[in-house]
């Protein structure tokens, strides 16, 4: 791609169409993102452990001693790995190589037997779950990169994975968090020194957003421009909104009752996500 294929680009953007999403599955990419997970000045890819402790506290609140816990989208697995300390145990799916090895080093150090924790390196959507859980859990707001049919189908393959009165937490971003990144200002750019996140090189990235309000969806498109060869590379993402009665419909379609929604006493995100993410729980 050159500087003119982004002169000459098309402003009619559809939803998923020039990028399904920024692909944290990219071995480089996904090296530099485990960076923010494990950092612990930003709440960005993963909260910093202080709030990850108080979510995990309302997790096993609701878990019986021995209890066997799906995450979806696990990341560096922090949820997983504490949660095994407690005596339970978990299947973390994801698709980003570096959190799952830095996973499965984890789980190793601390001696954890495979058939209590399993690390699977793959995509939620062709996930299909081995045996019974008594709660599975996507949380940090990946529902929404999903088209609307690939969310169905993951909260069908949360249901499945259930035994009737197993519970399904999902972390959500609010429309309005949705809505904002799609209306915010259309053309953004940055210029990176150094090694950025979506690229090891300098750098510039130039970023637009749009709106769609048939679709309720925001794209994102990130032009990332090679400060030395001036090559260029387009990422692109997309997010669905969903109001809290588009999410309760994805609950009870997919056989759930319909979820509670848990205040941030119960549930805190972060700063920088107050007002912009909810968590739901619903039982099958
Ligand atoms: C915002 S991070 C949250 C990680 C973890 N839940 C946490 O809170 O620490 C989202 C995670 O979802 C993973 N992910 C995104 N799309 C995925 C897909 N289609 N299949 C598997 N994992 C995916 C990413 O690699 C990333 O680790």
């Amino acid at each position: 791609m050159k500087i003119k294929d982004i002169i000459n680009r098309s402003m009619d953007v559809a939803p998923w169409v020039d990028g399904e999403k920024i692909p944290w599955n990219d071995p480089g990419l996904s090296q530099r993102i485990l960076a923010s997970h494990l950092s612990q000045d930003t709440d960005w890819a993963s909260r910093r452990f202080d709030i990850i402790d108080r979510q995990l506290d309302w997790i096993n609140s609701r878990l019986k001693p021995g209890s066997r816990i799906l995450d979806l989208g696990c990341g560096p697995g922090f949820y997983t790995q504490w949660l095994i300390g407690l005596g339970h145990s978990c299947v973390g799916v994801d698709f980003s190589p570096a959190s799952i090895e830095y996973a499965r080093q984890k789980a190793a150090e601390s001696g954890t037997p495979e058939d209590r924790l399993t690390y699977i390196l793959g995509d939620i959507r062709q996930y299909q779950p081995d045996g019974l859980f008594d709660c599975v859990m996507m949380i940090f707001g990946e529902i929404n990169v999903f088209t609307e049919s690939d969310a169905r189908h993951i909260f069908q393959m949360a249901s499945q994975a259930l035994r009737p009165g197993g519970l399904f937490i999902l972390e959500g971003h609010t429309f309005n968090a949705v809505e904002e990144t799609g209306m915010s200002p259309t053309m953004w750019w940055h210029a990176a020194e150094g090694e950025g996140l979506m690229a090891s090189e300098p750098h510039l990235c130039l970023q637009e957003n749009f709106w769609d309000e048939a679709g309720r969806t925001a794209t994102t498109r990130y032009y990332i421009i090679d400060g030395e060869t001036a090559e260029t590379r387009l990422f692109c993402s997309s997010m669905t909104a969903y109001t809290e009665e588009g999410y309760s419909h994805l609950f009870t379609g997919s056989g759930f009752q319909p979820p509670v929604f848990l205040s941030t006493e119960q549930w805190p995100v972060g700063a920088p996500f107050e007002g912009q993410m909810m968590t739901m729980a619903a039982v099958k």
